[in-house]
């Protein structure tokens, strides 16, 4: 069965918290297909930094400007929120050659679930081919400028934590 033309395709990730890199695969994903969803995994493995409304919220005021680009949160399999939205495809976005082994996994993996939904990689572009959510959270941790790596939502919120946890 060929894909409905008003299918979304799916951008899944942690985002905890998104950044400039995330909003680029976005902008590059949304120039490419006529609806993008932004896919937030509500329960990543490790427990987030930020909730999965935050991580939502944060994402939403980032990609204002995308008209054809809408954020929702999921829990359980990626495949089934992908059929959920009666899309075929998910995109991801691959940075340095470290990210091949786990993005291939699980490609293959999402492949195997639901023979049907395939997998596209778009690499990332080079000046946001080091920036990582772990990165960002490390250097915040740490008393760090991270205001170049991420959007202007995300560091708000990142303020907002440095004053909550005093
Ligand atoms: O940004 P990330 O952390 O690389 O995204 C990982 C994500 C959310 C795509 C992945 O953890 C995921 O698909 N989680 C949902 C659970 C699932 O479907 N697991 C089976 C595939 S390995």
């Amino acid at each position: 069965m060929a894909p409905s033309h008003d299918a979304p395709v799916i951008y899944p990730g942690s985002f905890d918290p998104m950044t400039n890199g995330h909003l680029d695969v976005a902008r590059r994903a949304a120039r490419t297909f006529p609806h993008v969803v932004v896919a937030v995994v509500a329960n990543p493995n490790k427990r987030p930094m930020f909730s999965a409304h935050a991580r939502v919220a944060m994402l939403r005021d980032a990609c204002s400007g995308l008209s054809n680009v809408e954020v929702a949160s999921f829990d359980g399999l990626l495949v089934d929120f992908v059929r959920q939205q009666g899309a075929r495809l998910i995109v991801k976005g691959l940075r340095i050659v470290a990210d091949f082994e786990g993005e291939f996994t699980m490609a293959l993996i999402n492949r195997k679930l639901a023979g049907n939904v395939d997998t596209m990689f778009l690499p990332a572009s080079v000046e946001y081919a080091y920036v990582s959510s772990s990165s960002v959270r490390e250097i915040f941790a740490l008393g760090g400028d991270v205001s170049d790596f991420v959007p202007p939502s995300v560091l708000r919120a990142m303020a907002d934590l440095r004053r909550d946890v005093g």
